[in-house]
């Protein structure tokens, strides 16, 4: 029985898989398949963590970014509006933590770089100074030109990954000599990608799409040139819910996405540790 669900796929088999998924491991986020998907994705469910964060009441304004201290278990977010704080600090737990907004005026996005001696978290602030982005090239549409890179990413073999929103496309750069890698479209006809992170495993990226309300995993090739785009799975958020930014957790794997139309981060912890026991 065990050796036949790892072997079949197929349509009817995914379906019936989902069924038992809902069953055994509660209610899947995934909502669309494209048509290539395969058993071997089974890596690549989500479920949506309803009790994260504990008390969403801190929430009070619009969650632009979101990054994640796996080191020390946090989780911070920031948020635009007026006489409210605009960092909030969660445990990964949900359990809220403090706020400050101290300095910061019209966050953008957020990162936290924590070394095993020192806690620090970079914010992009659009209010008191410009939006940095280290990237050298021009505005334009040709290969190295950008129109509104978006969020930056870098994998383990040193490629960077930019989501090039405006021009609705991902470019990719050798991380040293700069070199230009290659460029991915067809998934993103509709609208450009705002935000782009790697699972920890490394072998697939998670992109977001804000007026689409869609998170998709998109398979990347291992080393060097990107070549084309495959979209494995797709998480289809609720209308008007827009996830701008999206950062993952280097030991869980956990996704944590910033919305800023439904004012909240959510958290969707990946079901892998569920489909053992489930092929068993
Ligand atoms: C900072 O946050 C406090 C609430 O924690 C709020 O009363 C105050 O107005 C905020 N300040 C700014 C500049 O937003
Ligand atoms: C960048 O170029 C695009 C067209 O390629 C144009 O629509 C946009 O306004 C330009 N942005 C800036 C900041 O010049
Ligand atoms: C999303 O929609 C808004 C409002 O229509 C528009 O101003 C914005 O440019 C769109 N963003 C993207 C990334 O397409």
């Amino acid at each position: 029985m065990a050796r036949f669900w790892v072997c079949a796929t197929g349509a009817v088999f995914f379906l019936a898989f989902l069924v038992l998924h809902l069953r055994f491991c509660g209610t899947p986020v995934l909502r669309k398949f494209a048509s290539q998907i395969s058993w071997r994705t089974e890596k690549l469910f989500y479920r949506l963590d309803v009790g994260w964060p504990k008390y969403s009441e801190y929430f009070t304004g619009a969650t632009f970014g979101v990054a994640v201290d796996s080191l020390n278990g946090l989780v911070y977010i920031v948020q635009r509006g007026d006489n409210i704080p605009k960092v909030l600090v969660f445990t990964e737990d949900g359990y809220f933590l403090r706020a400050w907004n101290y300095t910061v005026d019209t966050p953008h996005g957020i990162f936290a770089a924590s070394t095993l001696h020192e806690q620090s978290v970079w914010i992009t602030d659009v209010g008191s100074d410009f939006m940095i982005l280290w990237l050298h090239g021009e505005n334009g549409t040709g290969p190295t030109e950008f129109n509104i890179p978006h969020s930056v990413t870098v994998d383990p073999t040193g490629r960077v990954w930019v989501a090039d929103r405006g021009n609705k496309r991902i470019q990719v750069f050798d991380k040293d000599t700069g070199e230009w890698l290659g460029e991915w479209t067809s998934c993103f006809t509709e609208e450009g990608p705002s935000s782009v992170r790697f699972t920890p495993d490394g072998k697939y990226l998670i992109v977001a799409q804000l007026n689409l309300s869609r998170l998709s995993v998109v398979a990347a090739p291992p080393v060097g040139g990107i070549g084309d785009c495959s979209v494995i799975s797709t998480i289809q958020l609720a209308d008007q819910v827009l996830p701008h930014l999206l950062e993952i957790d280097r030991k869980t794997g956990a996704i944590y996405v910033a919305e800023i139309g439904a004012k909240q981060v959510q958290k969707y912890v990946p079901l892998n540790n569920c489909i053992p026991s489930f092929v068993s």
